[in-house]
């Protein structure tokens, strides 16, 4: 039994080390929205993003970033892009993930 025991947790433990590192939503901002967002979401041509989209439910501001819908479900207008059509500068095509956009909104959230 305890053996059994001392087993899975090697195997768990090996298992986290072979996980993908989390993104990192500060680097993320930087290369994709902070040119129009401002550095640190502080604001710029768009509108600031630390201290209000940043508090957001998660799944709030996914919405916004992915698809271009504002808390009060209106669309967003241009140049705000539907990433979920787009892909972050160091995703070669393909989509954001939702880790990535949670990511981002922490870092924000970090900011305020
Ligand atoms: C090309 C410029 C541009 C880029 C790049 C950009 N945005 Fe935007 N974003 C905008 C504009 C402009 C608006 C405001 C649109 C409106 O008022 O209808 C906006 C609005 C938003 C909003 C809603 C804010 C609110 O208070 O209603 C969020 C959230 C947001 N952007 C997140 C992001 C994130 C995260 C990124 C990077 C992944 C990003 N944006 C990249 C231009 C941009």
């Amino acid at each position: 039994m305890k053996h059994a025991f001392f087993a899975i947790t090697a195997m768990m433990s090996l298992c986290s080390f072979a996980m993908a590192a989390p993104p990192d939503g500060a680097a993320l901002f930087q290369d994709n929205c902070s040119a129009c967002h401002g550095p640190k979401g502080a604001g710029g041509s768009a509108p600031k993003l630390a201290g209000d989209a940043s508090e957001w439910k998660s799944k709030v501001f996914e919405r916004a970033v992915l698809s271009g819908i504002d808390d009060h479900g209106k669309p967003l207008k241009a140049p705000m892009p539907h990433w979920k059509t787009a892909s972050f500068t160091a995703d070669n095509g393909t989509a954001p993930t939702k880790a990535e956009v949670d990511a981002i909104q922490h870092y924000l959230h970090t900011q305020k």
